[in-house]
């Protein structure tokens, strides 16, 4: 059996696996820790074993080795990359920088640790509102995200948002007119929605969070039926917390976290190929936004 396999080589290498709601459930199944992307940048910051296994995609395996640059981080699928994690310009970021005084730019966790390095803080959907909130400065670039920075600056009056045009490919595919369709065929079902969606979508659900808000939702909702705005990858922590309760997913497939299987997560613990290496003066320079973000969130 690979999962047995698998557990063999973790205990060999002295690794830790970690996986995002949007992978494959059997690859979901065998980790150690499943969560959102706040929760597992706070896992792989306090590992204490020597390798982490990181099933997601490149920012997330990034993140951890800029958290927790001792251990070697190995991605399953070194190709697995977040289209939106190059959604903006170091250039353009600077040129802003000139010309807006008393500006804070504000990162989405979902970039390269090339775009972190010049940014003042870093957020994941669920610490966004607080952190950005927070910040003193009236001016907020917000990277690479558009519809989530449009969905902070709805609930952080009194700033400037300046934004570089970023989406992810996946939740923006996402109309409203497809999930009023669905709610004709439902309507009882309550929509949950990732902040990443167009905000057409975000103005008709009835609640809008990370991936692990979304289920926390759901599990304590009195709802039954329930219309999922994000990949449907979070199908499987819910069908493991909500037996009861039916979900109807209208958002495509992420291709890149489904590109992780048990078999490279095995191969890569056995050939320790896919790790990630930055340069130390690229991760000291990432690691001051993340840090902060880790902060800010408390
Ligand atoms: P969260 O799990 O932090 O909500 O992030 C969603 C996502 O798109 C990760 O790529
Ligand atoms: Fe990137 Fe979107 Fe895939 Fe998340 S779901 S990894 S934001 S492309």
């Amino acid at each position: 059996m690979i999962t047995e396999e698998i557990l063999q080589w973790k205990e060999k290498e002295n690794a830790v696996i970690l996986a995002h709601y949007y992978v494959d459930a059997q690859v979901q199944a065998l980790a150690d820790y499943v969560g959102d992307s706040y929760y597992l940048a706070k896992v792989a910051a306090k590992t204490d074993k020597s390798t982490i296994v990181f099933c997601g995609v490149r920012f997330m395996g990034e993140s951890a080795k800029i958290l927790n640059p001792n251990r070697r981080v190995l991605l399953p699928e070194s190709d697995a990359d977040c289209p939106m994690a190059h959604m903006a310009r170091e250039e353009e970021i600077a040129a802003l920088r000139e010309r807006v005084d008393d500006l804070a730019v504000v990162c989405y966790i979902n970039s390269s640790a090339k775009l972190k390095s010049v940014c003042d803080v870093c957020v994941t959907s669920s610490n966004a509102v607080k952190i950005t909130a927070s910040l003193p400065q009236k001016n907020i670039l917000f990277i690479p995200d558009e519809n989530l920075g449009n969905f902070v600056r709805s609930k952080v009056p009194g700033k400037k948002f300046y934004y570089s045009g970023g989406y992810c490919p996946v939740h923006a595919m996402l109309l409203a007119r497809d999930v009023e369709n669905e709610k004709l065929a439902h309507p009882a079902a309550k929509v949950l929605t990732h902040p990443e969606c167009r905000g057409e979508v975000l103005a008709i659900s009835d609640f809008i969070g990370s991936t692990a808000e979304i289920i926390d939702y759901a599990q304590k909702s009195g709802g039954k039926e329930f219309i999922l705005c994000t990949e449907p990858g979070v199908l499987y922590e819910l069908g493991l917390r909500c037996k009861e309760k039916i979900f109807y997913p209208v958002t495509p497939c992420c291709m890149d976290m489904k590109k992780i299987t048990p078999e490279s997560v095995l191969n890569c613990l056995r050939t320790g190929d896919g790790e990630v290496i930055l340069s130390k003066e690229l991760m000291d320079a990432a690691r001051k936004p993340l840090q902060r973000m880790l902060e800010l969130a408390k």
